[in-house]
């Protein structure tokens, strides 16, 4: 059925990281979602590849959050979390350390993935003044990094969107390369074989900077917004061995990868390598309350609780830090995950349904490289030249029109479906992003 069109005044909006004259021209516009689709605004099912922004995992209008959130809203709406508490907050975190890698048990609550980043340095640059290590500032990120747009997550990012803009950041930041190496790894069946040279990247770091003002190095296990750049077979291990062995805290950016993405809880689970701090947010309530975590180690958090006890450990947090509907549509989403398999839903057959499906497409005109693992994928293409992203672009608008939704990133092609995808849902999604890049130009 198509519904007449009731498109909104849009001149007032200034929409995120959006071509905003391009897309108020000729808008894309969604009135609802339940499970695995979208309805657009002409009463269209478009099929979501990408859950979201890579948040809704357990699919769209689950009514146990709803009612949870709907709920406490009426129960208790807010409460202060600075020196008072509630126990949905305490009960929360207790759950989530229970998901975490051993070791991983404390948490500290934010609003979003850009502030889970910017608390995560914080607590990073506290711990190493706690312990007498205060020279400790210097912050080791990556090229194609993303960790989300406050001013610590586009100092370490490598995004240079993000970046150019936007000032000399933080001071000291410096970067390893990134791992995506087209020319050798195409068609990579998961993870690449090369590329473990790389991390060596750190040892050159330290070597440059003096281990002892290195502070710590930020990853994505996975990196996702770059277009899905899967790290090499060995990688992440080496990144540890030497990050340990110079006294530097590795932190995991799960904001993409947490909440089941790769068939484990954590990515840091799947890949076998424990970081000292994992941050989250976007599947940590399902996408349907604005929530960050940051989950930290142990030995961090206890490097903290010294001094007296009347002082304030850690002089840092957010109004909304640990707010109550959060909580309860969190720990709503953690029992629909746990009910129903979810988190681990992608490491059962599925994946490598997945992995067979998107891989098909490597005969399509243009590609040049498909990438997956656990349950997000991308298929790269050549750049038109003097155009990049612009067959990207034209195949996520028309991948739109035909009812499917992918996300763009550069000259890729980028999905990560709910977590609750069938396997005749990711032939379909496969077909339609076929159908979208043989008309390309
Ligand atoms: C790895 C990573 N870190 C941080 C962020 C930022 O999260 P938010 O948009 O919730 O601030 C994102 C968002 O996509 C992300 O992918």
């Amino acid at each position: 059925m198509t519904l007449p069109r009731n498109t909104p005044d849009m001149n007032a909006y200034w929409m995120p990281f959006t071509a905003n004259r391009q897309f108020k021209a000729d808008p894309r516009m969604f009135v609802g979602a339940k499970d695995m689709h979208y309805t657009s605004d002409d009463g269209r099912q478009v099929l979501d590849g990408t859950a979201g922004l890579w948040c809704v995992n357990a699919g769209h209008g689950r009514t146990e959050i709803a009612d949870a959130a709907h709920r406490q809203l009426l129960t208790m709406d807010y409460a202060p979390n600075f020196q008072m508490g509630h126990s949905l907050s305490f009960d929360f975190a207790t759950a989530l350390a229970k998901l975490a890698p051993d070791g991983i048990d404390h948490v500290f609550f934010t609003n979003s993935g850009s502030e889970s980043v910017d608390t995560a340095l914080k607590i990073v640059l506290a711990y190493h003044r706690a312990r007498g290590e205060g020279q400790r500032t210097r912050f080791i990120g990556r090229e194609k990094g993303y960790h989300g747009v406050g001013f610590g997550g586009i100092s370490v990012g490598g995004l240079v969107n993000n970046r150019r803009v936007f000032g000399p950041g933080l001071p000291g930041v410096d970067h390893m390369r990134h791992t995506l190496d087209i020319a050798r790894d195409a068609f990579s069946p998961c993870q690449p074989a090369h590329g473990l040279e790389l991390a060596e990247d750190l040892e050159r770091a330290v070597a440059l900077h003096g281990a002892e003002t290195i502070a710590a190095v930020i990853i994505e296990p996975v990196q996702g917004s770059a277009g899905v750049v899967i790290p090499p077979k060995g990688y992440l291990e080496r990144v540890r061995e030497i990050a340990t062995k110079h006294g530097i805290l590795l932190i995991f950016d799960e904001v993409i990868t947490g909440f089941g993405r790769l068939g484990t809880p954590f990515a840091a689970q799947y890949f076998n390598v424990q970081p000292d701090i994992i941050t989250c947010a976007k599947g940590l309530t399902n996408g349907a309350v604005p929530m960050g975590a940051v989950l930290v180690g142990g030995h961090v958090h206890d490097a903290l609780m010294t001094g007296p006890e009347a002082t304030i450990e850690l002089f840092h947090g957010y109004t909304y830090s640990g707010h109550p509907v959060a909580c309860a549509a969190g720990q709503a989403t953690l029992d629909i995950y746990a009910r129903e398999g979810l988190l681990t839903r992608a490491a059962q057959g599925l994946a490598d349904h997945w992995q067979k499906a998107l891989h098909s497409l490597r005969d399509c005109p243009h590609v040049i490289d498909i990438r997956t693992i656990g349950l997000m994928g991308a298929v790269e293409m050549a750049p038109r030249a003097g155009a990049p992203g612009a067959r990207a672009y034209e195949a996520f608008v028309h991948c739109f029109r035909a009812g499917q939704l992918v996300r763009q990133s550069g000259d890729a092609l980028a999905f990560s479906p709910p977590l609750i995808i069938s396997e005749a849902q990711i032939d379909e999604l496969v077909a339609g992003v076929r159908a979208a890049i043989v008309a390309l130009k």
